[in-house]
């Protein structure tokens, strides 16, 4: 990876520390656009210390699959010891094989998230095994109700239980994790604490039901109230906001009575003209759960291909 700075200051700091340059200068001056000014690079241990994870201690919620999966991935890959939970225990037995060889450590654990003691046998497993907890990813989700043009997705369709239940998901289990999570990170003064939002926070719509939309936008202002909370005790608290991924909820695979959505949809509702694969989350898992977001806290953060900027179609 190579980062390239205005003022050269990392490239600076690298080379008084004597480390190893890993890429030699890229780029070239333009008065266009982004072109850098700079054509300095950073060093493989630079990047280490502004974005490494390496012995973090991380709870991932919604581990076994899509979103929480890549996170958990990403983690792992950069040598974290992550708790992977999930209610899907085959999952999750699945994600530990994946992750056996990579170089950091996984733990399991059955979670469900609308039970908060599950959610606290979670954060325990890190800090009886590791002794604390630096960052915890609270992204278990489902959309269980179809969108505003399905049967179903409409005001009068509502399905109470169903609202219920997404509710308690979405917004009770991330409440829960943020709650858990920020026991023993006060005890530490530290830690980074990241919900899975959606775009569907921060927007109508059409294509996910009301109790989804309500779920993810009361998710935001969660955040930033923790944020506002915990920000004296060095904790901090962000929100990720993904557009369209491919995931089972993304995809609506196995989703009672749905249609699969269309390609041709994201080519016409994302400026980038696709749904997002999970690995392109990665970087701002990372971001967020190191150092280098050191003075971001109560940010919603999205990665959704420019859908926001979009007409919701
Ligand atoms: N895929 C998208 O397009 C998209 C867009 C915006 C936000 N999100 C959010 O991303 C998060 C992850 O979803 P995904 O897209 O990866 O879907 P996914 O279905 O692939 O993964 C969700 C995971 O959460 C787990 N889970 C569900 N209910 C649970 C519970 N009660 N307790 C513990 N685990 C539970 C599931 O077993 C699954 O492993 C969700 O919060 C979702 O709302 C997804």
């Amino acid at each position: 990876m190579t980062i390239q700075e205005r003022d050269g200051s990392v490239a600076a700091t690298a080379r008084r520390a004597g480390d190893r340059v890993v890429r030699g200068p890229v780029g070239t001056q333009s008065n266009r656009g982004d072109a850098p000014v700079s054509t300095e690079s950073v060093t493989a241990a630079a990047v280490e210390r502004i974005l490494g994870v390496r012995g973090s201690r991380v709870l991932v919620t919604g581990a076994a699959s899509g979103i929480g999966l890549a996170i958990a991935e990403a983690m792992v890959e950069c040598g974290a010891r992550v708790v992977a939970a999930d209610r899907d225990r085959e999952g999750l037995e699945i994600v530990a094989k994946r992750f056996a060889e990579l170089p950091g450590e996984v733990r399991v654990v059955t979670t469900d998230v609308t039970e908060p003691e599950q959610v606290q046998a979670a954060v325990a497993e890190a800090v009886d095994n590791w002794g604390g907890l630096d960052a915890a990813f609270a992204n278990a989700g489902i959309s269980l109700a179809p969108g505003l043009r399905e049967n179903g997705g409409q005001l009068a369709g509502t399905d109470p239980d169903r609202w219920r239940r997404v509710l308690a998901v979405n917004l009770e289990g991330v409440f829960s994790t943020i709650q858990a999570a920020s026991v023993p990170m006060k005890a530490q003064q530290s830690g980074r604490i990241v919900a899975t939002a959606s775009t569907a926070g921060l927007r109508a719509d059409p294509l996910v039901g009301y109790s989804y939309a309500a779920s993810k936008a009361a998710v935001i202002n969660i955040v930033r109230q923790a944020a506002l909370e915990l920000a004296p005790h060095g904790i901090r608290v962000n929100a990720i906001a993904p557009g369209p991924f491919h995931t089972n909820i993304g995809s609506a695979v196995g989703a009672e009575g749905w249609k699969p959505i269309d390609d041709s949809v994201w080519a016409r509702t994302v400026p980038l003209g696709r749904m997002g694969d999970t690995s392109e989350l990665k970087g701002v898992a990372l971001l967020l759960a190191s150092r280098a977001s050191s003075f971001i806290t109560g940010a919603v953060i999205p990665v959704d291909g420019g859908t926001l900027i979009a007409y919701p179609g």
